[in-house]
């Protein structure tokens, strides 16, 4: 997968303004932003930018508005936090991210100072991918700059359309994303593991597949791993399983069979009777769970053996976690290996990436996020990166690269 880009350092910024591609795609309850990180891991390009002479137009989606505006999917309630990860500056907000509105504030802005634009699914060119609404962008600067890894996924109007039409480069957050990403599956320090959990195996199965022809071992956790022991005629009660992808579960084990690549299923489960907080549960062997009762959590011998996977791989890359980890107790299988992979990242034994919604959660709520070698942003581009797809934002930039 050649991921050749410009970065920052590549193109010329002195003077000029920049047309920037963020995720601001945050968290927002009753008008607050409730998770800040993806806004304070866009600063520093924002900041490199200025450092380097340019001004700097921020565009994003948020949200999903249907192409028309909608108050409640307005990106105002980012400029606080956006104002505050660049240590007070303050920000200007164009209240639509074309045509008049934005041309008046984008005209007045001096080299050093920054712009948010309205959202920009607020036109169906942005999804459409429209090449009209991307050179309405393009009137209002001079360089192209896509920090957005996690909406890398979606070939939009800002993301694919408006790479061909300016100068393009990667911003700081993006370069790392791939930098990351591709130390941990294009080219690895070996044994790599993977490590994938969710519910189900329905929507992995491209990840699971590709995943499978690129790492040594395969570790599998949450209610997907349901799906596969009973496609190998385990019980599982009650759990959580996708009875109609046995088949599915079935090829994929022989795939990995074929391939080399060793799979770690639980061999223990933490089961109750229902997903409920601090339930009575029980841990059991695989094998001898009971007809009423539900796998939440893979077990102590299944986390062992999967640190003992850990201890002797050079390289991990973490998808989904490994049980009901928002319900206690049956967070703590997932907990205790991420534990493990962060002492063995402190000591400089392991390099490891993880990313996904859930997987971040996880992470966050075990205090652990910095512990890693990379935490991704993404979401879905992460899933779609581990499927082996090609991502419209980066070969967006890949080609603009090429052309030079
Ligand atoms: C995300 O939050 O995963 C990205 O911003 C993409 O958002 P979308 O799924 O609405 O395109
Ligand atoms: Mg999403």
């Amino acid at each position: 997968m050649p991921t050749r880009f410009l970065t920052l350092d590549d193109i010329e910024l002195r003077g000029k303004r920049v047309l920037l591609r963020a995720d601001l795609n945050v968290p927002v309850k009753d008008g607050v932003v409730t998770d800040a990180t993806r806004i304070e891991r866009l600063a520093p390009t924002i900041e490199k930018l200025i450092a380097k002479g340019a001004a700097v137009v921020v565009m994003s989606h948020f949200g999903r508005p249907k192409g028309a505006p909608e108050p409640k999917l307005s990106l105002r309630p980012v400029l606080a936090p956006l104002r505050r990860a660049l240590g007070g500056r303050e920000i200007a907000f164009a209240e639509d991210c074309i045509g008049e509105k934005a041309e008046r504030v984008v005209g007045a802005l001096r080299p050093g100072q920054v712009v948010l634009l309205e959202n920009l699914r607020f036109h169906p060119g942005e999804e459409a991918n429209s090449l009209d609404f991307a050179r309405a962008l393009a009137a209002l600067g001079e360089v192209y700059v896509d920090d957005a890894f996690s909406a890398a996924h979606r070939a939009h109007a800002s993301i694919a359309a408006l790479a061909q039409l300016l100068p393009a480069a990667a911003g700081k957050l993006m370069e790392a994303e791939l930098d990351a990403l591709s130390a941990a599956l294009e080219h690895p320090a070996r044994p790599v593991v993977a490590l994938v959990g969710g519910a189900k195996v329905s929507t992995k199965l491209d990840l699971l597949r590709f995943v499978i022809g690129k790492v040594d071992v395969l570790a599998i956790g949450g209610a997907m791993a349901n799906t596969l022991l009973f496609a190998q005629d385990i019980a599982v009660g009650r759990s959580l399983c996708e009875r109609d992808m046995a088949e599915s579960a079935r090829q994929l084990l022989s795939l990995a069979a074929e391939r080399k690549c060793r799979v770690i299923l639980p061999e223990d489960a933490v089961v109750a009777g229902e997903l409920a907080a601090g339930v009575a549960s029980q841990t059991v062997a695989i094998g001898t769970v009971a007809d009423d009762m539900m796998i939440l959590d893979i077990g102590p011998r299944t986390v062992a053996v999967i640190a003992a996977a850990l201890d002797e791989a050079r390289t991990l890359v973490w998808n989904g976690p490994l049980g009901a980890f928002e319900t206690p107790p049956f967070d703590e299988g997932t907990t205790a290996v991420a534990i493990k992979i962060a002492e063995l990242t402190r000591a400089g034994r392991l390099r490891s990436v993880a990313g996904g919604g859930d997987t971040v959660a996880a992470l966050a709520a075990a205090g652990l996020t910095d512990d890693l070698s990379y935490v991704s942003t993404a979401g879905g581009a992460f899933l779609e990166w581990l499927e082996g797809r090609e991502l419209p934002g980066v070969a967006a930039l890949a080609a603009a690269a090429h052309r030079g």
